[in-house]
């Protein structure tokens, strides 16, 4: 049995918001111990994506195995914690439901309170659990498979969003580009690992202007560029180089976050930038970003590949500056698809 202080606060985490079942105890918000993810890759893979009537059931049918691992594995008990913070918010309507439901059962059969956590503040707060000395403010990149933001971290879950993409999300592209390669799904790791082998400069792909607002993101364009280049060449009957696609689409959409990405920081006048998201676990997406800010005298936050894909350690982190500001949700709460930042 792990020794707590009085004082430690253990939050216990639930994250349920799209294809990952994850419980996670986390100590102070900066201390994880424990992190238990059931990851249901494999069941949407046949699919080419989430599908989220199955995304659904196979959480109801793990969350108990689940959460009763992250206590098990941080060898505490449900009286060792002091609060239960839940993902509510955004993700698929029936996926959230289930930790939601979760998290208030516990709650209403234990008394500990309860708090909802939006899933994006818990990406971010992943850079509190890999940095302990990390503290706001700083501009942080969110770079998901259903979001792209630029946000300026004021403080603990104050956000500002200066920037997002006006139509699809920087992971939903790879997913997509993966797709039309013939490469499947989930499409980032793969683009990731058969860019190595691909030429960044071989195909020009564009890179995208968006109209006023010069942090925003578009990646619909280059998507399609993608797509016709690949018709073009099967319509000459071309060869198509697989990893000079991957790595030119890939250098195409790092570009762009870079160049925005440190724009941002340094126009706000911050010397600290963080990266969060399934995309930021990209590795030439954190070599680009690690050259760039070293050059510019930039602090480079990254989490691990594990607290950039969906878990519930990250949910744990956030719920702790939550309860330290005293937020506390009713049993009211409820699943918002698309809660907003
Ligand atoms: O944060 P996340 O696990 O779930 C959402 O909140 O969306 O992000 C999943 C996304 C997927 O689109 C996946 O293809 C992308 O992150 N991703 C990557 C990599 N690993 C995951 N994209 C690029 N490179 C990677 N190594
Ligand atoms: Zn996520």
């Amino acid at each position: 049995m792990e020794q707590q202080n009085r004082e430690d606060v253990l939050i216990l985490a639930i994250e349920t918001s799209c294809d990952e079942t994850a419980a996670s105890v986390v100590k102070n918000g900066r201390e994880v111990l424990s992190n238990i993810i059931y990851t249901q890759i494999a069941l949407h893979t046949k699919y080419g994506g989430v599908v989220p009537e199955i995304a659904s059931r196979k959480h109801i049918e793990k969350i108990n195995q689940v959460v009763e691992g992250a206590l098990e594995e941080a060898g505490v008990a449900l009286r060792d914690i002091t609060a239960i913070a839940v993902t509510y918010g955004p993700g698929l309507v029936g996926a959230l439901l289930v930790g939601v439901s979760e998290a208030k059962a516990i709650s209403f059969a234990t008394g500990i309170p309860l708090i909802g956590v939006h899933h994006i503040s818990g990406h971010i707060s992943a850079n509190y659990i890999e940095y302990r000395e990390l503290e706001p403010p700083f501009v942080c990149l969110v770079a998901s498979g259903g979001h792209s933001h630029l946000v300026v971290v004021r403080d603990y879950g104050e956000y500002e969003i200066i920037g997002r993409t006006r139509d699809d999300a920087a992971g939903e592209a790879f997913d997509k580009v993966a797709r039309a390669i013939g490469l499947g799904y989930p499409g980032g790791p793969k683009i990731d690992k058969l860019s190595k082998e691909g030429n960044p400069d071989a195909i020009p792909f564009p890179r995208a202007k968006v109209g006023e607002n010069e942090y925003d993101f578009s990646f619909s364009g280059l998507k399609s560029a993608v797509l016709n280049y690949l018709n073009s060449c099967r319509m000459k009957g071309e060869e198509i180089n697989q990893a000079d696609v991957a790595a030119s689409f890939q250098k195409a959409v790092i570009d762009v976050l870079v160049e925005h990405s440190l724009h941002a920081v340094k126009e706000y006048g911050f010397d600290k930038f963080a990266i969060a998201g399934g995309v930021a676990s990209n590795t030439s997406l954190r070599e680009a970003f690690e050259k760039e800010c070293a050059e510019r005298g930039i602090t480079f936050y990254h989490p691990s590949p594990v607290y950039c894909t969906d878990n519930a350690a990250m949910i744990g982190a956030a719920g702790y500056y939550e309860y330290v500001k005293g937020v506390r949700h009713g049993y009211d709460l409820n699943a918002v698809p698309n809660l907003k930042l």
